[in-house]
């Protein structure tokens, strides 16, 4: 049987699995779902094996909002041997097919963190082993499928491929950032993975740079802010609590104590909006909406947080109501979500108006 291995946030199994599920059916594919309960791991399995793959061709990955790594199966689960582990995997795999990469992870559990210390020793014996009979390509070779190996302990593993134009280029989907000492709190690690993530890195010179204005709404005590202010950005923080006196020091930002949803920028001159607002998700997508149509700002990157129940359903019918916003105005638009590694219980939205404002937006 073939399936598709999706890796989430250990206890968004459930959201990551609906997703799949249904966005599989809009493309007539059907299967059944494993769950990984509280370890971050999705199987679905597919009732055509040819589906898997087709499906991994068909839907982009940062079109999931759920998953943030995902590989088709190759195998069942290995059994792996005390000794001589690499050619157990050698023969496993066979030699038909070739791998430009390989990705040895884990759950991501605390198990599974235990493990990569055994995955670390591994790693070179089993580069060496795979190139030896061809199954991974030589160094430097970026096309092609990536191989994903799967280890649930030491004795049991299971592999599959992703296509490297429609993967994560990190282990698991985790890009592993350092916290920076100056920043005021640890939410500023949710805005860097963002930008990495939504903003393609050959774009930051012209949507990420030094003289920008930017607005954050819920801003403190500045984490998000503190992004803003080291990419040399002027920013507008609004929020009632008290913004860190390290980046007021800065002279780079005004802090305004007010409710953020009053707040109406005097000039059209706002690049960026943020928002990190403790809010009720549906209001929060509406007034990014609002935001972008009125012209007040060029792209938005916000969190909508997820309720207790239905967190899936709610992040779909939040982005309904900014698309049908969108659609009433005929503007042509990007519009991507993210259950990002530094989230919790929260989605990263990134948003973006491709064709003018619409005139007459009231
Ligand atoms: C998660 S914290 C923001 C953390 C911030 N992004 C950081 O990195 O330091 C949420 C903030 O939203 C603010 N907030 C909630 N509702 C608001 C509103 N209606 N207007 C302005 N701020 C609001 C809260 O005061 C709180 O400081």
């Amino acid at each position: 049987m073939t399936s598709i291995v999706l890796y989430c946030r250990p206890g968004f199994e459930k959201e990551c699995g609906a997703e799949i599920q249904e966005k599989a059916s809009w493309n007539e594919m059907y299967g059944y779902l494993e769950l990984y309960k509280n370890e971050g791991i999705v199987f679905f399995h597919l009732h055509q094996d040819e589906h898997a793959e087709t499906l991994m061709k068909k839907l982009p990955l940062k079109r999931l909002i759920f998953a943030r790594q995902w590989f088709v199966t190759l195998t069942e689960k290995v059994a792996l041997p005390d000794y001589n582990r690499v050619e157990a995997i050698v023969e496993a795999l066979g030699n038909e097919w070739q791998y430009a990469d390989l990705r040895m992870e884990t759950p991501d559990t605390n198990d599974g963190k235990a493990l990569t210390k055994f995955c670390r020793k591994l790693a070179v014996p089993l580069r060496q082993g795979l190139r030896k009979s061809k199954i991974l390509t030589e160094q430097g070779d970026d096309d092609g499928g990536v191989l994903h190996a799967l280890f649930f302990s030491g004795q049991e593993v299971i592999f599959g491929y992703s296509l490297a134009n429609n993967n994560s280029r990190h282990v698991m989907g985790i890009p592993r950032l350092r916290f920076p000492n100056a920043a005021p709190s640890r939410s500023t690690l949710k805005l860097d993975e963002a930008f990495l993530h939504f903003i393609p890195k050959e774009e930051w010179d012209e949507r990420l740079t030094s003289g920008m204005r930017a607005v954050d709404l819920g801003s403190a005590p500045g984490g998000w802010t503190y992004q803003l202010v080291r990419r040399g950005m002027m920013v507008t923080a609004i929020d009632n609590g008290p913004m860190a006196e390290s980046l007021m020091e800065t002279g780079q930002v005004k802090h305004l104590m007010m409710d953020g949803f009053k707040y109406v920028p005097m000039k059209q001159n706002v690049y960026w909006l943020v928002c990190d607002m403790i809010e009720k998700p549906h209001r929060v997508a509406w007034l990014m909406a609002q935001w972008l149509l009125k012209g007040y700002c060029k792209e938005a990157m916000f969190n909508l947080k997820l309720p207790m129940k239905g967190r899936y359903q709610e992040v779909v019918k939040d982005l309904q109501t900014i698309k049908d916003e969108f659609a009433k105005y005929k503007v042509k638009y990007e519009l991507y979500a993210k259950h990002l590694y530094y989230d919790r219980e929260e989605v990263t939205v990134h948003a973006r108006l491709l064709s003018a404002p619409p005139a007459d937006y009231e």
